[in-house]
């Protein structure tokens, strides 16, 4: 498959052949504060640095302003040109990059039913304003509570028939529960191309390690060990777990 895109989280890369390949929908699994919104900013940042490539991160859960300073902390920095980020939390949308004509286009798609259609229009409308090729969207338990459906289990298995069809890669944070082993809910698992999944490790009574593990990736030969997960510098490191 052509264009694959590497996590740029060294020492993983590596595991994983050329990364993730083009238009798969990957879902990014963790328990609250496991870094899933920085590994995908991280993701959609770096490979929009390269190449034509354009990103689009929708953020549900932590509104622009909130993220962008969180980034910021981590000394991220600065949006790559090629980067869009959407702000879904508040009433009025706020903007990156989108000039106020095609911001309205967008407003316009948002009308007063919040159904999964008037997301999937928005969405749409965004990718004829940006044309991204990658997308982020943080979070599926948000965009579940926010968006009515009268059926959870076959409304989101249309959701990613139709993500499909958009033909772009695509990354869904979901957050795991601390005393379950399920990846999200609804039983998506199985519609995701790949899954990879953030934890968080008691190492004695007094120390914690973040992991990082590439649960299933289709189509790529890849390790499903766990790696340690180190952030600094605006350096992702994934290390041999030592026992
Ligand atoms: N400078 C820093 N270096 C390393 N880690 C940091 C730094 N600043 C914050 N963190 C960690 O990042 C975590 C938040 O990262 P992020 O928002 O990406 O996590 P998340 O899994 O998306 O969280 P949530 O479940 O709230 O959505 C904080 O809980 C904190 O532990
Ligand atoms: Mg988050």
């Amino acid at each position: 498959m052509e264009n694959n895109y590497k996590l740029h989280i060294d020492g993983l890369d590596e595991k994983m052949e050329d990364g993730v390949p083009n238009k798969h929908i990957i879902l990014l699994a963790g328990t609250p504060g496991t870094m899933k919104s920085t590994v995908a900013y991280h993701f959609l940042n770096e490979n929009t640095k390269q190449n034509d490539t354009k990103g689009l991160y929708l953020t549900l859960e932590q509104d622009k302003d909130n993220f962008m300073y969180h980034i910021n902390k981590l000394g991220i920095g600065e949006p790559a040109e090629n980067l869009y980020l959407y702000d879904l939390t508040t009433t009025r949308e706020q903007w990156l990059k989108l000039d106020k004509s095609q911001a309205e286009k967008v407003d316009d798609a948002n009308v007063s039913t919040k159904d999964l259609e008037t997301l999937k229009r928005q969405i749409e409308t965004l990718k004829g304003a940006i044309g991204f090729d990658l997308l982020v969207i943080d979070s599926l338990p948000v965009l579940e509570m926010m968006f009515k459906m009268d059926d959870p289990r076959d409304e989101l298995f249309h959701f990613f028939k139709w993500l499909k069809k958009l033909c772009v890669t695509t990354v869904l944070v979901t957050e795991m529960s601390q005393d379950s082993p399920k990846y999200s809910k609804h039983d998506v698992d199985f519609l995701a191309d790949g899954i990879i999944k953030v934890s968080m490790i008691p190492i004695g009574p007094t120390k914690t390690a973040r992991h990082i593990q590439v649960v299933k990736m289709r189509g790529v030969n890849h390790s499903t060990d766990p790696f340690e997960l180190r952030y600094s510098n605006n350096r992702f490191e994934a290390l041999k777990v030592i026992m």
